[in-house]
């Protein structure tokens, strides 16, 4: 790491401009981070009243994909840093605009390309010799490709919070997983890819020097749905996959972060392990989103997103503690239940500070703000909050989420509960 130091102020002692992109729950900790060390933060966030818009300084309604609008307003705010975090398509943004201003970042253009497109990831990783899906990109709904066997997934190369990413059973739902990747792909292309049976693991790294440092592994579990969608129901930690799977999954991620040509740089890495071993499903050089950083820091004690700002920042992060493979104390299991509602108008939650305060939830996270819409679709982008616990072992575990789904109301614009409650949630 050069040690050239990027600070908030210039030489006129004046707060330097920092335009982060995308400003949901996530990016307030971001936000307030820079602010904290002087900076001077601009937010874009197509939102008309997106959650981070208060922590920032001033707010334009832009789309963060829109690299001519981001570009305009870097301009015109003078920004002496581009940003985000724990958000996927918006860095290659960051890349465009940091590259044609000059200045610093990360990653280039072209790396950004491989870390986003589903289509070059899933090329570079298997050029590498990392296990992956056998896969093929397709651009028309025709047939299914040969040479790959049923049940698939099929997905947009340049999407993510699983929007458009369909199981196929059998051919006769081919067409329809197509026209659904499609309609939320930019450019077009899908791919299709051999679906891995197994437990979804969620790896949380921080490179430095080029060397990861895994902080932590959770298991993903997925709500059951007729549509074959993915949403995510839970995020579970420890898990027991990860200790069986050490080396597996210390091999896969130095290779990746090889392959990848990653040297100083949050990481999430999704992996399934399958019957036959660890299989890569997908890596982005970024902090995972759902409230994932303080996730980490409940479980770890270690700031990721400070150490992302420290990296903004060309400073060296502190080293974070090595716990990922521990198998938990008796004590400890820790879980992120993600919130759903009904499609409406979000307006309000109600029984979260109950909750917190009866110590049955550690932390909410309410990830919409009033009058935001809820869209019909099972995906990431739909959640409405998320809650933390921290429970004794399974029994305590399914008693609080019991009692979260019993007492925790999300109201829409007639104060009507419209929390969905999962069949599994105990
Ligand atoms: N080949 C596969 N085998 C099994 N499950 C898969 C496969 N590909 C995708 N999935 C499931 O679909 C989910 C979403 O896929 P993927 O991560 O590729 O898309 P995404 O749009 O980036 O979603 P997200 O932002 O939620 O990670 C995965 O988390 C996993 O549960
Ligand atoms: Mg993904």
């Amino acid at each position: 790491m050069k040690l050239t130091s990027v600070t908030s102020d210039d030489h006129t002692g004046l707060a330097r401009t920092a335009i982060v992109l995308a400003g949901g729950f996530d990016q307030i900790d971001l936000i307030t981070e820079l602010r904290s060390r002087g900076w001077r933060v601009v937010l874009i966030d197509y939102n008309k009243r997106p959650p981070a818009a208060d922590a920032a300084d001033l707010h334009y309604a832009e789309s963060t994909l829109d690299i001519e609008a981001v570009l305009s307003i870097a301009r015109k705010e003078q920004a002496a840093l581009v940003t985000t975090a724990c958000t996927d398509q918006a860095l290659l943004t960051v890349a465009h605009v940091s590259a044609e201003l000059g200045l610093r970042t990360p990653f280039s253009p072209d790396q950004v390309l491989r870390l986003t497109n589903k289509e070059w990831m899933k090329q570079t990783v298997l050029e590498h010799g990392i296990p992956s899906a056998a896969y093929t990109t397709i651009n028309t709904d025709d047939a299914p490709p040969d040479g790959l066997c049923f049940p698939m997934v099929v997905k947009p190369v340049d999407g993510n919070s699983s929007k458009g990413v369909t199981l196929v059973t059998e051919p006769a739902h081919w067409r329809a997983a197509v026209a659904r990747a499609r309609a939320v792909s930019r450019c077009g292309l899908i791919v299709c890819e051999e679906y891995l049976p197994g437990i979804e693991l969620s790896v949380d790294v921080l490179v430095l020097d080029g060397r990861p440092r895994i902080l932590m592994v959770s298991e993903s579990e997925k709500l059951e749905n007729p549509e074959g969608a993915f949403p995510i129901h839970r995020s579970v930690q420890p898990s027991a996959q990860a200790i069986r799977f050490r080396e597996e999954i210390e091999t896969c991620i130095a290779a990746l972060v090889k392959a990848f040509a990653i040297t100083d740089s949050p990481m999430i890495v999704q992996l399934i392990a399958s019957p036959e071993g660890i299989r890569v499903i997908e890596l982005s050089a970024r902090i995972a989103g759902g409230a994932k950083h303080r996730f980490i820091r409940a479980v770890t004690g270690y700031d990721i997103m400070r150490a992302w700002v420290d990296l903004l920042s060309q400073r060296r992060p502190p080293e974070p503690p090595q716990h990922a493979f521990l198998p938990a104390p008796p004590r400890a299991l820790y879980c992120m239940q993600y919130l759903y509602m009904r499609p409406g108008t979000f307006d309000r939650f109600e029984g979260d500070d109950l909750l917190l305060h009866d110590g049955v939830i550690q932390e909410f996270f309410q990830t919409k703000t009033a009058g935001m819409r809820v869209g019909e679709a099972l995906n990431s982008s739909n959640r409405v909050g998320a809650a933390l616990l921290r429970a004794s072992g399974q029994a305590d575990l399914h008693q609080r989420l019991a009692r979260l789904f019993a007492d925790l109301r999300a109201c829409d614009e007639h104060g009507v509960d419209q929390l969905l409650h999962p069949a599994t949630a105990g």
